[in-house]
């Protein structure tokens, strides 16, 4: 009697195992419908790679090297080829413009055209498969309803930040891998890199993997606790894929963030990051918006992790640094200041250098600076990362992005430039343009004029409370824009979710913005708020130490990065 109620029991336990199993093994699949039968074992390594730029055009770049393929060529070209799928994920679905502003930039039409491709390629059979975050977005419902697959992953749930991953796979043959996401800005107005690859199917299959992991995520609200095999990587940082580009030899392999959604053997954005760094000799160049060695989450820090790559390589290395960073108005206050902590350590110091420059925002009819610039790259003397994510301490901790790394070493081509090379030039061309000014001591730049001007704004006001200026940079922040320069419309700029057209707050006229970047000088600033709700801004002198830099409380909020991207950063400190 006693041991049939065991028996039982230990048959309801095993049940209830093989079935938690059986749930956990099927939270992320891949379908298994439509494998076409290549496999790792027989998949093509002889590739073709192209790199691709937008370039807007109000901006000219003397040319570099050979000329680069138009991103929208780019793309387009891939649809051309395209027999069976398409798949795509992106950040944000932007690429109908409004009348408004397709009447005012002619290139904003680009957009529209590769909506109606996409559109259309279910009328030639082709399956489009899409993984977004995006529940209410437009296009992506019109799209679903000419027949394209929509996966919503819920990553606030899933690992409390945003996806920002932006690339294709096309056949499981071809790839698109960069910087521009499906806004209509990135065909337009934004400068942005990526690379095609042709007939890649190596590569294409291990990407295709990191986009069955968004779809696998589909309605799911926890991470499952055992990936299947099928998400598992086929190349990373130690054993790479060797493969052919243009007939010559590389090596190459994909990496993810955050480590929430790394499977095994795939490797994380970081570790891509840290070999590449850690394997430059002789330079290193890297083109990025953002540069902030912070993490700001509740108790915000200092987040270490890649300024600590880069003091390695520069001081003992002796390796030269260029650092080409956007300056707009989502730019943080203190990414100049960490940038030129970096510069000082290279005081007095024989063959250490960094450089650092910024690219010159664009005014908008507002008044507020959009960036201009938004590659993300780095390019050493034998590789580059592509990546997806700003050199920030939280979208490293929660954004879902990914990066590709491709390593050539110089001179293997006598004739034709690699990858790399060009990439070098391209970083060159940039860094020589007339687009780019250099990071002062003296004179820091103000980009994000907004938060400098609520900084002094909050300074005159203090003791007595400014009810117009709350530190949480709320709706009540965002007054009227004044219209700063003359231009042909006289319209409020239309904004969007990754761009906000914030306008200028408070009273820029009132003060020079100088007077702010000038007292940032040397020091920093914190912002505290105590209890009461007071707000304190204080200045810190040079000689103050280095943790004292550090605001305790989440000084985004008073920058544009939180309106960017709401305020996700009340995660743990990972
Ligand atoms: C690749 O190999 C698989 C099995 O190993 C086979 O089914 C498939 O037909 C092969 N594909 C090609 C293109 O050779
Ligand atoms: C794009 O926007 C325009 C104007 O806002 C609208 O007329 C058009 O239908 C939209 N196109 C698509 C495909 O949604
Ligand atoms: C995403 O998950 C969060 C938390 O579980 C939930 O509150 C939210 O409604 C979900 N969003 C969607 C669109 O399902
Ligand atoms: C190298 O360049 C030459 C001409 O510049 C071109 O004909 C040839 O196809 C190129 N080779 C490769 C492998 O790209
Ligand atoms: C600096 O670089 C030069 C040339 O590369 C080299 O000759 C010199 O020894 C280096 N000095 C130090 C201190 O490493
Ligand atoms: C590879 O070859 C294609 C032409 O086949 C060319 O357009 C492209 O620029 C080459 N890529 C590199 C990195 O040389
Ligand atoms: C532009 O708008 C501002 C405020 O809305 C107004 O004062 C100004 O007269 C307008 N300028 C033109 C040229 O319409």
């Amino acid at each position: 009697m006693q041991s049939q109620q065991k028996c039982i029991m230990i048959f309801a336990l095993v049940c209830c195992f093989a079935i938690l199993v059986a749930l956990i093994f099927s939270a992320v699949d891949i379908w298994g419908e439509d494998e076409d039968g290549i496999t790792e074992d027989n998949c093509s390594r002889n590739c073709r790679i192209v790199l691709v730029e937008n370039i807007p055009e109000d901006v000219y770049l003397p040319p570099s090297g050979p000329a680069h393929l138009p991103l929208t060529s780019g793309l387009h070209n891939l649809l051309d080829r395209t027999v069976r799928s398409v798949e795509i994920v992106s950040p944000v679905w932007l690429l109908n413009s409004s009348d408004y502003e397709s009447s005012f930039q002619p290139a904003a039409m680009e957009g529209r055209a590769l909506l109606t491709r996409l559109q259309g390629l279910k009328d030639r059979g082709v399956k489009l498969k899409i993984s977004s975050e995006e529940t209410d977005s437009p296009e992506l419902a019109m799209l679903a309803r000419h027949g394209a697959d929509v996966h919503f992953i819920n990553t606030s749930a899933l690992i409390r930040g945003q996806l920002r991953a932006s690339f294709w796979v096309v056949d499981r043959k071809h790839l698109y891998f960069g910087s521009a996401t499906m806004n209509w800005r990135s065909l337009a107005t934004r400068k942005e890199l990526g690379v095609m690859m042709y007939d890649c199917s190596c590569l294409a299959l291990d990407l295709h993997k990191v986009f069955g992991l968004y779809w696998g995520l589909q309605f799911k609200d926890f991470i499952p606790s055992f990936w299947s095999k099928r998400v598992y990587a086929l190349y990373n940082r130690d054993e790479p894929l060797e493969l052919t580009l243009n007939s010559t030899k590389a090596q190459a392999y994909v990496s993810t963030s955050p480590s929430l959604l790394i499977p095994r053997d795939r490797s994380s954005d970081l570790e891509a990051i840290g070999r590449v760094i850690q394997e430059a000799r002789s330079f290193l160049y890297i083109s990025i918006t953002d540069y902030l060695p912070l993490l700001t989450s509740s108790a915000p820090r200092y987040w270490s992790r890649i300024d600590g790559l880069l003091r390695d390589a520069l001081i003992l290395r002796k390796v030269r640094v260029r650092l080409l960073v956007s300056c707009s108005e989502q730019t943080h206050p203190l990414s100049f200041n960490f940038i030129w902590s970096l510069r000082s350590l290279c005081m007095e110091q024989s063959n250490c250098s960094l450089e650092a420059k910024f690219f010159s925002p664009r005014e908008q009819r507002d008044g507020s600076f959009q960036g201009i610039n938004h590659n993300r790259f780095m390019v050493t003397d034998s590789a580059v990362y592509l990546g997806n994510l700003d050199w920030v301490g939280n979208e490293f901790t929660f954004n879902a992005g990914a990066g590709l790394v491709i390593g050539q070493q110089e001179g293997v081509d006598d004739r034709n430039s690699t990858l790399v090379e060009q990439l070098r030039d391209v970083f060159e061309r940039d860094w020589f343009s007339r687009y780019t000014r250099s990071v002062q001591p003296d004179k820091l730049p103000v980009c994000n004029r907004q938060a400098a001007s609520r900084l002094v704004h909050l300074r005159s006001t203090y003791p007595p409370r400014s009810p117009a200026a709350p530190v949480g940079g709320g709706p009540q922040t965002r007054l009227p824009a004044p219209i700063r320069t003359t231009s042909r419309l006289n319209q409020s700029h239309h904004s969007n979710k990754q761009e906000p057209s914030t306008g200028s707050s408070g009273h820029p006229e009132d003060r020079p913005a100088s007077t702010v970047g000038g007292s940032l000088e040397g020091g920093g600033a914190t912002a505290t708020q105590p209890d009461d709700g007071q707000v304190e801004v204080k200045v810190h002198h040079s000689d103050a130490p280095m943790g004292s830099l550090l605001p305790r409380q989440p000084i985004e909020s008073s920058g544009g990065r939180e309106l960017q991207s709401g305020p996700l950063w009340a995660g743990p400190d990972v």
